[in-house]
């Protein structure tokens, strides 16, 4: 099978699919890898590397990708990368299959055969190819470094000859995979940390981290989780009683990072914007999920905001691209242990009944085959 790695090109986008490292193992185990000039650059990986770990480095991305039979990308590709594809290629990548319909309504289109990162099952079966998992740490780790920056306070407690510094306080909301790499950075900043979220399962988590859980049980019988483990939207009294929480909570707060999805809807609103005047000048917000949205109703998808009251709130978008080295190398294992999960030396093993091939197979022979994408990508047909 031939690999194709093209450079990524959506604006900002620093990150590559695969790293050299992964390319020596791919290439050990009999595949043939191509990969455009300059893929790697802002990343850190030089087109000399990827040819001393054996691939090709070709300026020609027209061919690259029209001969490729599986192309590795981070996101999807674009309507030029789209079309010197041809019909029948394999495409593994971020393609956010549950809000961008049109994008999965046009790899069918092209009969591309499909597998979405995002659609991996978060099973420890699983767990190597988990890239919302390792781009989720890439994010909550530099969400707390962008609040220390804007913070005008330390994190740790100082004792000083000028007298002692308080640690800040730092509360962070949702504690899933971003959520509980924050707590930890900010613990080890020295920072006091509070941490809450709506699935009780993560009590345990978050205190085992040094931080306390701020907790609002659910309502008797209420569900917080879906069986596959992510967060479920809840009553509106248990929204309520959540608020008042979150509003005694941040008023004491020097940083608040909130981090709380829920796949494939607008993130809910926890901090609106009376709750943000409740806070001190100065104090910083940072809205990992800005890309839904936001968690708080003044944050500015893309920018970094300050509030009448001067609150910094910063929405910047896709964090892990400013972390591309690292992030990169993440992904690409996990890429590497997928691909290596589905293929067969011909061609994909495509196997339905598999849990993971199931999970993640998006698009093949020109259909939408995932159940829960299908009636999404259907609405974006018929508003096409
Ligand atoms: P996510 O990015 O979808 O959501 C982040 C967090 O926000 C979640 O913890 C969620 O409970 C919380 N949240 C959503 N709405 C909220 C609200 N209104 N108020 C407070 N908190 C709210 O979650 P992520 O990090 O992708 O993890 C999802 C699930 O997958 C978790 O159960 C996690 O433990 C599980 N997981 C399992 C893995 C495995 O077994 N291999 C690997 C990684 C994650």
């Amino acid at each position: 099978m031939r690999i194709a790695v093209p450079k990524e090109t959506q604006p900002g986008e620093r990150r590559v699919a695969l790293v050299p490292e992964s390319v020596k193992r791919l290439v050990k185990k009999g595949f043939t890898i191509e990969v455009e000039a300059g893929a790697g650059r802002e990343a850190g990986f030089l087109d000399a590397a990827y040819a001393e770990a054996g691939a090709t480095v070709t300026n020609d991305r027209q061919t690259l990708l029209g001969t490729a039979d599986v192309v590795f990308k981070v996101n999807a590709p674009d309507e030029d990368q789209l079309a010197a594809m041809r019909e029948g290629t394999g495409l593994i990548g971020f393609i956010r299959p549950l809000v961008d319909g049109e994008t999965v309504r046009k790899l069918a289109g092209r009969k591309l055969t499909t597998f979405a990162m995002e659609l991996v099952p978060r099973t420890t079966l699983a767990q190597s190819m988990d890239a919302l998992s390792s781009m989720a740490t890439v994010g909550g780790y530099k969400a707390v470094l962008l609040a220390a920056q804007a913070l005008p306070r330390f994190f740790p407690m100082l004792t000083t000859a000028a007298g002692t510094v308080a640690p800040a306080k730092v509360l962070v909301l949702g504690a899933g995979v971003a959520g509980l790499q924050a707590i930890a950075t900010a613990r080890r900043l020295g920072a006091m940390v509070e941490a809450f979220d709506q699935r009780p399962a993560t009590k345990e988590q978050v205190e085992s981290l040094g931080a306390k859980f701020v907790e609002v049980p659910p309502d008797d019988g209420e569900q917080a989780e879906t069986a596959g483990g992510y967060a479920k939207e809840l009553s509106e009294d248990y929204k309520r009683r959540q608020a008042e929480l979150i509003k005694q909570r941040i008023g004491r707060a020097d940083v608040v990072i909130t981090t709380a999805l829920i796949p494939g809807k607008p993130a809910p609103r926890l901090i609106p914007a009376d709750m943000v005047a409740g806070m001190a000048p100065g104090s910083v917000i940072v809205d990992l999920a800005a890309e839904m949205g936001g968690n708080c109703e003044l944050t500015k998808p893309g920018e970094i905001a300050t509030s009448p009251n001067g609150v910094t709130i910063i929405g910047l978008l896709n964090l892990p691209a400013t972390m591309p080295a690292h992030a990169s190398q993440m992904y690409s294992r996990n890429v590497e242990k997928l691909f290596m999960h589905l293929a067969a030396p011909e061609g994909f093993k495509l196997d339905r009944a598999e849990a993971i091939t199931q999970g993640c197979l998006l698009t093949h022979a020109g259909e939408v085959v995932h159940e829960s994408v299908k009636a999404i990508a259907g609405e974006a047909t018929s508003h096409a």
